[in-house]
């Protein structure tokens, strides 16, 4: 049975947060709907890949797989980055895997070896080929830009600069210092058992601090004191407050940058910027949930999470950098399970769609770039709900 469009934008059309209903449940696993979000959403949109400190200096590689494509991001000897194909033009063959330093990267199969800016360097035995010039059969390069110390592909090469589309957020996260915020862990949480969208679904609202995240967020960061920020056509942002009483404490609200103001020192801002860069932020710390689309109800997850200069210029580093990524990794665990029985409920064959609450307005906003960048909702619904008074 081909997947209903009518349905999906009957949800993405909505035009008021007050009337806002989830997405039907077969959206979250249709192949049919996954290969449109791949053709129109992840290959015309920039897909965030690494941090600009995961490369560190002329020679360092860091290899990815994205969308099922073998990618390799370089710095070459002018320090140079670059986001080239790991596939040897010769046959196919991955160069390279993880990440490190080389001055070249040599393929295992017949050996041939590629430059860090992606050019042919050797070719064993190729000289008796008529017409062979290795500067034919340099690495594929994709598109890149970089943008807040992260790197970016953008797969058709049409996407509006990165920098354009997020302009929006810089006054929000420039007080933070955030471009020079630092990758100091990275976990890998191997493929999940469900959609890139149920992930979004949950990251992009606290309501549920008050259900799997009771023992750990609710009490200081309770769901009604949570609130929706700027949005625009390629981000959506949200506050989560903390409650009276509480202080300004190490390792996420404290310490922070001197252009912060005393009112950040008591809030987290959560962020995503369309369609895959998922932010939480706050004076000492970020972490990025870094979600991998594998296919529908699939998506490969990474958490990978930063300090803020300021904190990583203050005493007992390595005790506040435990305690961060120990908080961290227990509230994600706390989201696993439900986004499991989420996607279960999506395989059982539920046909309903659900009625959201006025704190998963973000969850609105994304319906609507769905169906904006899908091309099943007009762009002038689009902007009616852009200027939606705040709740
Ligand atoms: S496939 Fe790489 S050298 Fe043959
Ligand atoms: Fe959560």
């Amino acid at each position: 049975m081909s997947f209903d469009y009518n349905r999906l934008a009957a949800t993405c059309a909505v035009e008021s947060p007050g009337h806002a209903i989830t997405l039907p449940p077969e959206a979250y696993g249709s192949d049919e709907l996954y290969a449109a979000e791949v053709d129109k959403i992840f290959k015309r949109g920039w897909i965030p890949v690494c941090r600009v400190e995961q490369l560190e200096g002329p020679g360092s590689y860091y290899s990815i797989d994205i969308l099922g494509t073998p990618l390799v991001v370089t710095r070459d000897r002018a320090n140079d980055i670059r986001v080239l194909s790991r596939n040897c033009t010769h046959r196919w063959m991955e160069i390279c895997s993880g990440a490190g330093q080389a001055n070249v990267l040599q393929c295992p199969y017949h050996l041939w070896s590629f430059g860090l800016d992606g050019h042919l360097a050797g070719a064993p035995e190729m000289k008796n080929s008529p017409g062979f010039d290795r500067k034919d059969w340099g690495l594929k390069a994709f598109r890149h830009e970089v943008w807040k110390g992260f790197v970016f592909v953008n797969f058709d090469g049409q996407a509006t600069p990165v920098a354009e589309q997020f302009a929006g957020l810089e006054p929000l996260v420039d007080p933070y210092d955030f471009e020079n915020y630092q990758i100091v862990e990275t976990t890998d949480w191997g493929v999940c058992d469900w959609d890139w969208k149920i992930m979004v679904d949950n990251f992009m609202e606290c309501y549920h601090h008050m259900g799997p995240h009771r023992g750990s967020l609710e009490d200081e960061f309770p769901a009604k004191l949570s609130h929706t920020g700027d949005v625009g056509r390629y981000f959506t942002t949200m506050w989560s407050q903390q409650a009276d009483g509480y202080p300004a404490e190490v390792p996420f609200l404290a310490p922070g940058a001197p252009t912060l103001t005393p009112e950040h020192s008591h809030k987290l801002l959560i962020f995503i910027a369309y369609p895959l860069l998922q932010i939480s932020l706050g004076p000492g710390f970020m972490y990025w949930l870094k979600t991998l689309p594998v296919g529908a109800g699939k998506v490969e997850i990474h958490l990978d999470i930063a300090m803020s200069p300021a904190a990583l210029a203050a005493p007992d580093l390595d005790e506040r950098r435990s305690q961060l990524v120990k908080s961290i990794c227990d509230i994600h665990r706390e989201d696993l399970d439900v986004c499991a029985a989420v996607q279960k409920a999506v395989r059982s064959g539920v046909t309903s769609t659900g009625r959201l609450a006025l704190l998963e307005r973000p969850l609105w906003q994304f319906y609507r770039y769905l169906g904006r960048e899908l091309g099943i909702i007009s762009t002038t619904a689009d902007l009616a709900g852009r200027l939606t008074a705040r709740i």
